[in-house]
């Protein structure tokens, strides 16, 4: 990437043409369709972000060039599966934040319900966020949950797996060293 290529973050709202179903936390078949999609494109685009869906309405925070961006939300505003697509926010930054993720997907998670608690909201209206409610959540984003499409899980992994494995391993080298330590000693002693 060029180094003075100048970064936007553009987060939207729309509407989901297709029944999206009770919020169960399950990925429904057409919102992973669009995650595969937006997977496999992102990345030759130089684009990251995140995609979130409650109550019929999606929530996508787009990070990247300026141009690939504004290029993707042209797009977007031609595909059937959303409509009354409106821009919540347009800005520079310096360096896109989603940058573990072509596209992250966070599950309806009951942060987002304890987000709208916080801001007396009773449903997940994203068109009526005002600035602080769209801030906070678009650091939800950043710091919520990833839900796992096929076998297309978004990195960071669940947290504390890899040490989990690490200690697992670690405990295991130090248990080998004690048995042969006792081997030794026991030798020892019959020795002398
Ligand atoms: C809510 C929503 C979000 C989407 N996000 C992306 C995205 O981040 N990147 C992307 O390439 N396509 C995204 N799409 C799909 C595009 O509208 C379009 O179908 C796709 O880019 C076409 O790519 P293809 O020709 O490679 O299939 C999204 C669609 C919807 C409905």
């Amino acid at each position: 990437m060029e180094p003075n290529t100048s970064f936007i973050r553009l987060v939207y709202a729309s509407r989901a043409t297709f029944p999206t179903g009770a919020d169960s936390g399950s990925v429904n078949a057409d919102v992973a369709r669009i995650l595969m999609q937006s997977r496999r494109n992102n990345p030759a685009n130089g684009l990251v972000g995140a995609l979130y869906l409650a109550e019929g309405c999606f929530f996508q925070c787009l990070e990247g060039p300026a141009e690939a961006v504004d290029g993707l939300y042209r797009r977007l505003g031609s595909d059937p599966r959303h409509r009354d697509l409106a821009v919540l926010s347009r800005e520079s930054i310096q360096q896109p934040s989603f940058s573990s993720w072509s596209m992250k997907y966070v599950p309806n998670a009951s942060v987002v319900r304890q987000l709208l608690e916080r801001h007396r909201l009773r449903s997940f209206d994203p068109y009526s966020f005002d600035p602080a409610t769209l801030s906070d959540m678009v650091a939800l984003l950043l710091s919520g949950p990833d839900a796992v499409i096929g076998d297309r899980a978004e990195p960071p992994r669940p947290a504390g797996t890899g040490d989990a494995l690490a200690i697992a391993r670690r405990a295991q080298v130090l248990a080998s060293v004690a048995l042969v330590g006792a081997v030794l000693a026991i030798a020892l002693a019959i020795v002398f």
